[in-house]
């Protein structure tokens, strides 16, 4: 089972970015955490990022294309803005499970509406890194 785990804007800079608010943990930190943890569960993980929204339309395409198990998606900013991301979502029979190191409902009403957790199979947030890691374990069990 091979489980892609897309990161949209802003999270290349985990770490030094908002540490009070994303913890102080870099993407490299979350990447090896997650290699380690498929490892137990016997699945793979395909961890990428990008400031660009196409480039994530374009991996959830390609995450049906190679016939991944799931895709978990941190779409950073694009969670509240892109109808895009939505429609990817949808397009695509693979599930795909939103995550996010903050909790955005306990945050400015801006981040209140999540167009990525309209179309998602589920959600998990607000864990920090541990979203990751328990998104993980939901789409292993998928
Ligand atoms: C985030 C929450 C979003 O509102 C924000 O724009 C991010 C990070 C999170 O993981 O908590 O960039 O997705």
């Amino acid at each position: 089972k091979r489980i892609y785990v897309l990161n949209g804007p802003n999270l290349n800079l985990l770490g030094m970015r908002e540490p009070g608010i994303y913890g102080s943990e870099t993407l490299d930190d979350i990447a090896s955490m997650l290699e380690d943890r498929a490892r137990e569960l016997g699945v793979s993980v395909e961890v990428r990022q990008s400031n660009h929204e196409g480039h994530l339309v374009d991996w959830m395409h390609e995450a049906q294309a190679e016939g991944a198990h799931a895709v978990l998606l941190n779409a950073g900013a694009y969670t509240h803005t892109s109808v895009a991301l939505h429609d990817a979502i949808r397009a695509i029979e693979v599930p795909v499970i939103e995550v996010h190191l903050s909790n955005p409902h306990a945050r400015e009403p801006f981040r209140h509406k999540s167009w990525i957790g309209m179309a998602a199979k589920g959600s998990v947030s607000g864990f920090g890194a541990a979203s990751y890691r328990i998104a993980l374990d939901a789409a292993a069990a998928l």
